[in-house]
């Protein structure tokens, strides 16, 4: 089962040749950063016009990377939601004429099961219940993988199991801000550039993460989360002592989210008596997370499913790995899907 897969939800223009759900024969990414760098932000309708441009010649070097003409493949996949409307729309409407033209059928993917599946494509042998992190630019979420039908408390716990049997269960996630958007705007407030996670991630390396002590927000409360009282904080902390030292404010603000992010993450693992641990989304891509997820799996025996980091930010082989998923599990998607800016996960 290959699969040409599709990914332009937001300021990257993605395709990838997916095969069987596993393997990819190539991802291709090409980022926007440089063209949005200088509004401090993503504009929308300069990354439609953008991925207008830029997709076609990202599709071919994926194909040709993949060695594979239309011939080779059996469907082609495009991130439906959610994302910013003009730009899931270039990327949508592209895929379904490739499949019109090519005689295949189409996949609508939700861009949040990407993030979800990117592990898998890492490593196959994924098992079940795994408490999932997925922390991006739009959401913040807890969620359980489980066996279809399992109970809460992960009693169907312990084999392998095809990743064509999962089910999602939503545990909690973000009353205001996403952890992404908290690193995103905290950076652009203190001038470090965007996108604002690798920024702080940088300016953090030389401070230190107990300088300031900002604020854990919810931190013993559930498995929700809310980010917005410790940007206030950052921005409250700067106007009374504006000679504070930068590596020291990014140090201490990683380390309040990340402090969060690993306690709530650790608390889900024991209460659903998961086998493993996994974090997906761009935010999993700070080093300071990984290597915290990484520290309370070795700790606790968790197996811990961290992806690269180039498979933690959007891409499409996350696209393709979905896809094959659903395919399975659903079949095609008719050809008059729409694209839905708020999609949400089907949680059971
Ligand atoms: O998943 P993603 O590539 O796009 C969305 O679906 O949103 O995530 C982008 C988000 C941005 O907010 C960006 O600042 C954040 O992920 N991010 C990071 C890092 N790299 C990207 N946050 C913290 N540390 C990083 N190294
Ligand atoms: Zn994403």
């Amino acid at each position: 089962m290959r699969v040409l897969a599709i990914e332009t939800s937001c300021d990257e223009t993605a395709a990838a040749v997916v095969e069987d759900g596993s393997r990819v024969l190539s991802s291709v990414v090409s980022s926007q950063t440089d063209i949005h760098s200088t509004f401090g932000g993503v504009v929308p309708e300069i990354a439609s016009r953008a991925h207008l441009e830029l997709l076609g010649p990202v599709v071919n070097e994926a194909m040709a990377r993949a060695a594979t003409g239309p011939e080779g493949l059996c469907a082609v996949a495009a991130t439906v939601g959610p994302g910013l409307v003009g730009s899931l729309l270039v990327g949508v409407s592209a895929a379904k004429a490739y499949a019109w033209s090519w005689g295949l059928p189409f996949i609508g993917v939700n861009h949040m099961e990407g993030h979800l599946h990117a592990a898998f494509l890492e490593d196959p042998s994924l098992c079940l219940p795994t408490v999932v992190l997925l922390v991006s630019g739009g959401h913040t979420m807890l969620i359980c993988m489980q066996a279809p039908g399992a109970p809460f408390d992960g009693d169907r716990a312990g084999s392998a199991v095809a990743t064509s049997q999962v089910e999602y269960r939503l545990l909690g996630q973000t009353l205001d801000d996403a952890a992404g958007e908290a690193f995103d705007k905290v950076a652009r407030f203190l001038g470090l550039g965007y996108p604002g996670g690798p920024a702080i991630e940088r300016e953090a390396r030389d401070g230190r993460p107990d300088a300031i002590a900002f604020p854990r927000g919810l931190a013993t409360e559930g498995y929700d989360f809310s980010f917005s009282g410790l940007k206030t904080s950052v921005i409250r902390y700067m106007q009374a002592n504006p000679g504070a030292p930068l590596p020291d404010v990014a140090a201490s603000f990683q380390e309040a989210v990340v402090d969060v992010l690993v306690a709530k993450t650790k608390k889900a693992a024991a209460e659903v008596t998961a086998k493993a641990i996994c974090i997906g989304g761009g935010v999993a891509a700070n080093a300071a997370l990984r290597e915290r997820v990484g520290q309370l799996c070795d700790e606790y025996g968790y197996t811990a499913f961290i992806p690269s980091r180039a498979m933690c930010t959007d891409n499409a082989a996350m696209i393709g790995a979905a896809a094959c998923y659903r395919l399975r599990l659903d079949g095609p998607s008719p050809l008059d899907t729409a694209v839905d800016p708020n999609l949400r996960l089907q949680f059971v």
